[in-house]
């Protein structure tokens, strides 16, 4: 087994919550029951209006009469300030800015501010830190949750009766909703004082038949002391003020840096794992949820805390599964992985224009910093009809109901309004964050992956065709290319490890797969470059899988040979290659070669990684194996035994490779016991 293969081992599949679907259900059933109280103790439809008193007309509540100006705060939302938070000068300055400068000018309409972003980016820890700092300065502050109209409503009753004074009224009678809203609206018209109010999640705000549409402008608040913060994802509030939007989006690096060493627990009186952290914050693109959820992973995994160099290798094999992970509770009130985060906004998406998320998943094969339009010009000429694979009809794979060209605007629109893609003005193109980009991928199945990555490197092949490519399209499509080779490799090994073996039947696909890469690759970056040598050895894996060894032995020896001269004798990638040579000459039977070769590849994994890395733990595995296969029992018992060692304090006793290794271990051991050791 190579390294490859036990790294892809180690890769436990799971699967994405169904966060949308819940809500969806649970919205359902409370509408089917009863109002809930918050509701029923009002009645502003019949003789007893209580509402009167607001707009000065009948006065039936006298509470209310006593207290008309109401000074506090109001939220419902289980958000609090965190220990961890991290001051984002820049935004807060921003915000500060926006609404105090607007205030200075005077006018007579209430003054609105909208921070938007992707999901996880911050907007809403924001908006409570300028609560925190400005709390003082308004007479009330209130907080309204429009995740959806209910929630709205909610709060709209809840503020009604703080600010009629009927808070503890429990008259149990119906709401008109339109009524406490006018109510709420018209209270501050006739008042003196500054009052802010903040909007929460106000991410459906297109599409009326969603089911969490809210058409917030109704509901809006305007007198002059009225401040407004927005918090949304989408693109279309930012219609909603003069002011200019404030986009919350990746953290600086030094707030990334502080915000995960807090949330890891790391003490930073040396410095020391600074230049990790800023690895792996970089890792994660400042994204500010997916540094704090990397961070209270560290800070609960002793292994990892002890060496923090662990956490990047761990994270690249098991990116789904770390990046599924949920926050506790009680510490973040966000109850979101980074992953079910876009989920949602992908389902509304996916009702409003499929064809965006299928060209979302394919922007997932592509380079994310630079998805640039003119790539698209080819749509007139798809380059494989009549493939034995849909796919490769890749316009019509993204669009069947239609030509592509005429939905491609709407679909991009549809997705860079929930802020999953970024337009670029100078690059006239669109840029993805990269964890959204990770996501795309991984929120496929294997089948789906191949049969976009198939779509995928049939597009990239259908540009690169078009007569000869000026060296400028050449450095643009270059990282496309890449990207899509990287994309190719994972989609082996992701279903290696789901299936335990390459996916059957599709081997031939795969390799058909792997060739149009390769060549890709040949023309447009040459026969050396590193992703050409990447495909070179994606190729001679699946020709493996197959049984064409021979095959397998000639692409493999091409990629050891490249790696050596390209990127030295010494270099991860050609220790890896080293052992998937050995690999092929062990299953054809040609151990003194291949144990050469193992032997290598062991001993320049202890000179550049070190003895303890988990790379040379798999080259000690891969050799022991070699040595039990070929009836060299003595000189295997040792190399498993550090091999299962290593394992045990690297990976724990339980994890699978351990597991499979100690069984290797035992079956030679109690083989030699059985006496049939042949040469002892
Ligand atoms: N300044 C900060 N300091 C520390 N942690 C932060 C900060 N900003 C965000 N976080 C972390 O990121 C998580 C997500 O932040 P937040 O809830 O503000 O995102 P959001 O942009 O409002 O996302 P959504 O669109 O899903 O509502 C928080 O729960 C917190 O753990
Ligand atoms: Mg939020």
């Amino acid at each position: 087994m190579n390294r490859a293969e036990v790294a892809a081992k180690n890769d436990p599949s799971s699967r994405l919550t169904m966060a949308a679907d819940i809500l969806a259900i649970v919205v359902a059933l409370l509408q089917l029951i009863t109002l809930p109280n918050q509701y029923s103790d009002l009645d502003i439809r019949d003789g007893t209006n209580i509402l009167g008193n607001v707009f000065g007309g009948l006065t039936i509540n006298p509470k209310a009469a006593t207290r008309p100006d109401y000074a506090g705060t109001y939220s419902h939302t289980s958000l609090r300030p965190l220990a961890s938070y991290v001051v984002r000068q820049k935004l807060q300055q921003q915000v500060k800015e926006r609404l105090h400068a607007s205030r200075a000018d005077g006018g007579t309409h209430s003054r609105l501010v909208v921070l938007v972003g992707l999901g996880g980016a911050g907007k809403s820890q924001l908006a409570l830190n300028y609560i925190q700092t400005h709390r003082k300065e308004y007479d009330a502050v209130f907080w309204v949750d429009v995740r959806q109209r209910e929630s709205l409503e909610r709060d709209y009753i809840q503020i009604y009766r703080l600010l009629s004074g009927n808070e503890q009224s429990a008259t149990s009678l119906r709401v008109d909703m339109d009524q406490v809203t006018t109510a709420v609206k018209t209270w501050f018209e006739r008042r003196e004082g500054r009052w802010l109010f903040v909007y929460d999640n106000a991410d459906s705000l297109d599409d009326e038949s969603d089911p969490y549409f809210v058409d917030l402008q109704r509901y809006l608040p305007d007198a002059p002391g009225i401040e407004v913060v927005i918090t949304t994802r989408s693109q279309t509030a930012t219609g909603m003020t003069e002011l200019e939007a404030i986009e919350v989006g990746k953290l600086a690096p030094v707030e990334a840096v502080e915000m995960f060493m807090r949330c890891a627990k790391l003490s930073d009186a040396a410095g020391a794992g600074r230049e990790e952290t800023a690895l792996i914050v970089a890792e994660l693109d400042y994204l500010a949820l997916a540094v704090t959820l990397a961070g209270t992973y560290v800070a609960a995994t002793p292994r990892i805390r002890a060496n923090l160099a662990e956490y990047l290798p761990e994270y690249r094999r098991r990116r789904k599964v770390l990046l599924g992970r949920k926050a506790k509770q009680q510490i973040h009130a966000y109850g979101e992985s980074v992953l079910s985060t876009w989920e949602t906004s992908c389902a509304t998406i996916a009702k409003q224009c499929p064809v965006a998320v299928r060209l979302l998943s394919f922007f997932a094969f592509l380079d994310p910093a630079d998805i640039f339009l003119e790539m698209f010009r080819h749509m007139a000429d798809p380059s494989t009809v009549g493939s034995a694979y849909a796919e490769e009809d890749w316009e019509r794979f993204l669009s069947p109901e239609g030509p592509l060209e005429e939905v491609f605007d709407e679909a991009l629109k549809a997705f860079s309004t929930y802020s999953l893609i970024q337009w670029k003005e100078e690059q006239a193109g669109y840029s993805m964050h990269k964890l959204v980009h990770a996501w795309g991928f991984d929120r496929l199945e294997v089948e789906e992956q191949a049969r976009y990555s198939r779509g995928n490197l049939a597009f990239l092949k259908s540009i690169t065709q078009v007569g000869q490519l000026d060296p400028v399209k050449k450095s643009w499509i270059t990282p496309h290319i890449s990207s899509s080779v990287a994309r190719l490799r994972e989609w082996h090994w992701g279903s290696r490890s789901r299936s335990g073996a390459a996916v059957p039947g599709k081997y031939e696909s795969a390799e058909t797969m792997n060739r149009r890469a390769l060549e890709g690759c040949e023309k447009v970056l040459g026969k050396e470059h590193p992703d050409t040598l990447a495909s070179v050895s994606n190729l001679a894996l699946v020709l493996q899988y197959q049984g064409k060894y021979e095959a397998a032995e000639t692409m493999n020896r091409r990629a050891l040979e490249g790696c050596e001269k390209v990127l030295g004798k010494d270099h991860p990638d050609t220790l890896t290659s080293m052992s998937n040579l050995a690999l092929v000459l062990q299953y054809q039977g040609k151990y003194e070669a291949a144990e050469t070769m193992n032997r290598r590849a062991l001993e320049g994994c202890e000179k550049v990684l070190g003895k303890e890395h988990s790379d040379t733990l798999t080259s000690v595995y891969c050799l022991a194996y070699l040595l039990h296969q070929k009836a060299d029992f003595a000189a295997a018992v040792p190399l498993y035994e550090r091999a299962c060692l290593g394992y045990v304090v690297k990976l724990g006793p339980s994890h699978p490779t351990t597991v499979q290794c100690v069984s290797h271990m035992s079956s030679l051991k109690s083989l030699m016991s059985s006496g049939k050791s042949s040469n002892e």
